[in-house]
């Protein structure tokens, strides 16, 4: 069986997504631009290509003998480039299939409310006209990203702000994600097109700071707070995170949908799970 190629591998869900093909004893190529630091991550198993999106000599040898590709790279100015130069390559390389980490549904319809949903939106299409079997994941906010950075403030002794207490946000598990990333990766058929991946409820900021409460057993503040202004010259990233936190401020990410239960044929993880496996897991580090 020819090995899998994963990029954005060293990151927060590419490693979720090797430990579950390495777990699964599948071959597993990874591209990073550190190969070092991949060997300390990854150790031998897994084969480590360096390179980088933008050397295509380096994606050609990365995808040599390639059949499917997990495709994942961070929120930049260069998304869109990046991953059409990737998918460009894969196709010449004989790949048979891409699965492609996208931003979440709601950053990409309707178009025009978010330049990073933007540029994945640019990549989809691109990948729907390329004659190579896709699909597009498009995952609601993470757990481990915003709601963990909410529960680490928490711990610091902050209230839980956000631009609108009431706006709840249809939160996923990341390792959610990786589940349905490598069913799609090891199954036999797959429909094409994209999947609005999110986790079982919606949850309001007011709703976890009282989660958080409850579990700690002391009061947690919530304060509205205004997302900080942003101006043209704000590098591309941090544009983009103002406009989803504007985006989640007006209930765009209150959504939820039963993708994750369908494909893996379990109800996705909970909030309340994460945030007492994380309180945990903090209590336990703090010895
Ligand atoms: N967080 C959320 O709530 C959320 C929701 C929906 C969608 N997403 C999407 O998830 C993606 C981010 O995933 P993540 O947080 O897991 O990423 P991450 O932790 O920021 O990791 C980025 C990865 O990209 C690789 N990379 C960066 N530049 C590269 C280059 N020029 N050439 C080759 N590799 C490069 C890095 O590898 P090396 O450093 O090893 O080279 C690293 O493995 C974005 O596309 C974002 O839109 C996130």
């Amino acid at each position: 069986m020819s090995p899998i190629l994963v990029t954005g591998a060293t990151g927060r869900l590419g490693q979720l997504i090797v430990a579950r093909l390495v777990e699964q004893k599948r071959q597993v190529r990874i591209l990073t631009r550190r190969p070092e630091a991949a060997h300390g991550l990854f150790g031998t198993t897994v084969q480590i290509a360096a390179g980088e999106f933008a050397d295509r000599i380096s994606l050609n040898a990365a995808l040599r003998g390639i059949g499917t590709l997990l495709l994942l790279s961070p929120i930049s100015q260069r998304l869109a480039a990046d991953q059409i130069g990737v998918a460009n390559a894969a196709e010449s390389a004989g790949v048979r299939r891409i699965i492609k980490i996208s931003g979440s549904d709601w950053t990409i319809d309707p178009p025009g409310s978010s330049i990073s949903g933007d540029a994945h939106a640019a990549v989809e299409q691109y990948l729907r006209r390329l004659p190579v079997e896709s699909i597009s994941l498009r995952p609601n906010a993470w757990m481990q990203v915003s709601l963990a950075h909410t529960i680490a403030q928490v711990l610091a002794g902050n209230p839980v702000t956000a631009a609108n207490l009431d706006a709840g946000i249809g939160y996923i598990d990341a390792r959610d994600i990786a589940d349905v990333a490598v069913h799609l990766l090891l199954a036999e058929k797959i429909a094409g097109g994209a999947l609005n991946l999110t986790g079982q409820a919606v949850k309001t900021p007011r709703q976890i700071a009282d989660l958080i409460a409850t579990a700690l057993g002391r009061r947690v503040a919530a304060i509205e707070k205004r997302p900080p202004a942003v101006s043209l010259d704000t590098d591309f990233e941090h544009r983009a995170v103002a406009q989803f936190a504007t985006l989640i401020a007006a209930g765009r990410a209150a959504v939820t949908t039963d993708a994750v239960a369908s494909l893996l044929g379990r109800p996705p993880r909970s909030v309340e799970n994460f945030i007492l496996d994380r309180l945990a897991a903090e209590a336990a580090l703090a010895g």
